[in-house]
This record gives structure tokens, sequence and C-alpha cells, in this order.
């Protein structure tokens, strides 16, 4: 016999989240979530489903048609993009610094094409040099890279240099912009990027879900023209063309509070203006950096490559990694995070993400921070850090 389960009503704690990813949710987003639910097909929801389209255009810098929010998280407008552009047969050069590359990478193979790779090491960006070497040696037809590395906090400059070696070679490029869409400049045609996917929970502070896509005329025609169907239904673009393109037509039933959470979202951008949500996560992300700094710590990515979005802090001597993260979440009910992968141990990841990027959070986190390492014994000079993001604020 099955007991029937004892379970309470929901009640989660009340987070600061300050990790990589989900960042803090706008009320506004939270409100659009608890509205009535309409059908994936009512007219209502079709106006919907075109607003939100042109809020992604505006919020990636495109006019491409093909923009769209994916269902699932920010893997599945990954995979949804690996997948459709890779075939058997294919090449996809992938980069080696950082986390999700390797996630590029398995997606490709099991598209079923070859993965070869540009190397740089973790906490590096790709050098345009190593990328046309690369481009010389296997003649990719897919090239993909990461915009806002999070498992590092690098951000990836030189993005057009590194388009137009992969238009040289007559290759598409695949740019990844989960932790940098609506926070850190992003351009996808200034830029000549022909797809990038994206995820809602990081810069839009929109819970996860439904997550953004966008693919130029060059990209669908290649995914049109597909001698072989890609190997996921669910995620087959020819497929999802039917929704939402022209004929509005029953794929798979959308995750309608996901869209229209997205909707608010990017309502936010909008109202906003892109340029000055970059300019806003890039000023209180610097008084972040100028705190840990002056209190005595490292950052792990250099200046010229730092995300603004996602700050990478080393470790000092001495120092357990894991006890500060715990007692962060235990005493200030704020969420950091640990490195991944070969970072695991030497950073912690400081998130600076739409909501999240606001003053009050920062200064909330540094005065946590300095607590947390003080208790640690670290000799970090706390006042110094405080005075100095104060002063950046
Ligand atoms: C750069 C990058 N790409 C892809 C992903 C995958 O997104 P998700 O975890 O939403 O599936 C993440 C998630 O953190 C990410 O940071």
């Amino acid at each position: 016999m099955v007991e029937k389960p004892d379970v309470g009503e929901l009640a989660p704690p009340n987070r600061t989240l300050m990790g990589p990813g989900p960042s803090d949710v706008h009320p506004r987003v939270l409100r659009a979530m608890s509205t009535p639910l309409v059908g994936h097909l009512d007219p209502s929801f079709i106006d919907i489903m075109n607003e939100v389209q042109e809020l992604l255009r505006y919020t990636f810098r495109t006019d491409n048609q093909w923009t769209i929010p994916v269902s699932g998280t920010g893997s599945a407008s990954m995979e949804a993009a690996v997948g459709n552009l890779v075939e058997p047969g294919d090449t996809m050069l992938v980069p080696t610094n950082g986390y999700f590359g390797d996630r590029m990478a398995s997606m490709a193979e099991r598209a079923g094409g070859e993965v070869v790779t540009v190397d740089a090491p973790w906490g590096e960006p790709l050098d345009p040099v190593a990328v046309e070497t690369a481009f010389d040696e296997h003649s990719p037809d897919v090239f993909g890279f990461v915009h806002a590395e999070t498992s590092t906090g690098v951000l990836q400059p030189s993005v057009p240099e590194l388009t137009s070696i992969a238009h040289e070679n007559d290759a598409l490029v695949v740019a990844d912009t989960v932790t940098s869409l609506g926070g850190v400049e992003f351009r996808a045609d200034e830029w000549d990027v022909d797809v990038a996917y994206s995820g809602p929970q990081k810069c839009l502070s929109c819970p996860p879900g439904a997550s953004p896509l966008t693919l130029n005329d060059d990209a669908m025609d290649k995914v049109l023209s597909r001698e072989t169907q890609p190997r996921s239904w669910y995620l087959d673009l020819s497929l999802l063309e039917g929704y939402w393109g022209d004929e509005r037509a029953y794929h798979h039933t959308a995750p309608i509070t996901n869209v229209y959470a997205l909707r608010e979202a990017l309502r936010l951008v909008a109202e906003e203006g892109i340029e000055e949500r970059w300019a806003r996560h890039r000023s209180v992300a610097s008084a972040l950096k100028a705190g840990v700094e002056a209190m005595g710590l490292e950052m792990n990515a250099p200046e010229e490559y730092w995300l603004p979005s996602l700050n990478t802090v080393r470790v000092p001597d001495g120092v357990d990694d894991g006890a500060v993260i715990e007692y962060l979440l235990e005493e200030y009910d704020l969420e950091i995070a640990s490195g991944l992968g070969a970072l695991a141990g030497d950073i912690w990841r400081i998130g600076c993400m739409g909501h999240s990027a606001r003053a009050k959070n920062v200064s909330y986190l540094m005065t946590a921070l300095g607590d947390a390492l003080t208790e640690q014994g670290a000799g970090v000079d706390v006042e110094a850090g405080l005075a100095a993001t104060s002063d950046a604020l």
C-alpha cells in the first residue's frame, strides 16, 4: 500500500539570488505568472506570441524573422540551435575554454556531427588567431562560441572578428548568450552572428522555462534544406515553424505561463532601454568588483575580459569556499556559487544579473561576504571593501 503523503503548503525560503542564475525575479514578472491561462491557439495568445517575438528581436538587436522562445531551459534553445544546424557529416568547431563549450560539443556529437576544437585555457577568451588556425586545419561547417562563459566569468571580446573568419570560410556561427542577453552588450545583426540562443533566468530575471533563440535567413536556409531530419522531434525548427511562423498551427502546447513571464521580463528591458540596461549591469557590477578588490581579494578574469553579469572571485588561501557559501545561505539567505570543472574550489561565482543587478543587492552582498570571510579568519580588509563599493555606487 502506498501511503497518502503528508506534504505541507509550499513555503520556499526568501533568498537573494546572486549566483550564476537564476537571478531574482522582478515582481512584475511574478504577477504576470499568476494571470489566467488562455489556450495556446487563442487569438489573444497569438497576439502575445507576436509581442514576445518583437521584444526578443529588440533584445537580441536583430531583424531576424526567426526569433522565438523555445520551450524548455537554456539547454533546450542550445540543443535547438546545435541539433538543427549540425547534420551527420558536418563538422562543428567548439571552444574548450569553459564548461559550456563541452556541452555544445556533446550536442553536436549527438546530432551526428564531427567535433573539432579551438583551444584556450579556462579563464581566457578565444584568440581570433587560434580560431583562424582551427578553420585552416579543419574547415568546419559550424562554429560555436560562448559569449559569456558562466564557469569562468570571461566575456568573449572581438565577436565581429570571429564571425568574419567563419564567414570567409563559409561556416555558420552560433553564439551562446545565456549569461549575456539583456545584461551585456550583444548585437546579433551588427556583429553578423547567424544563430544566438539564451536563457531567461539570468540577465532577463525571469524563471526558466521559455528560452530565447534567433536565426538569420542563412541559418534557416540550412535548417530547411537538411538532407536528414534532426534527431529531436520536439526541437525540430522546421516543425516549430508551423507554430511560430505564419501558420500558427499546433506543434506542442506552449508553456503559456512562461511565455507571459518572458513577455513581462522583456517589456522591462524595453522600458529601461537595452543600452541603459547594459550600462546598469556594468556600473553595479563595477561597484562589486571595486569592493572585493579593495578587500584584498582577486578577480579571476582580467579587466579586459571581465564579465559584469558573472563575477568570479578567487578564494584566498586557507579559506574553505563551501563554508563561505553555506554561511551566506544560512545567515543571510543569500546565494552565491562555487567554481565548476577546472575551477572547482578555486573561485566563487557571484552573479549580478537583471533584477539582482541593483545597488541594494551589491551592498548587501558585500556586507554579508565581509562577515563570512571574517568568520573564516581570512585576512581581508572589510572596511576598505565596503567603502570602495559605497563610493562606486
Ligand atoms: C553559458 C551557458 N550556456 C548554457 C546554459 C544552460 O542553460 P540551462 O541550465 O538553463 O539549461 C547555461 C546555464 O547556466 C549557461 O550558463
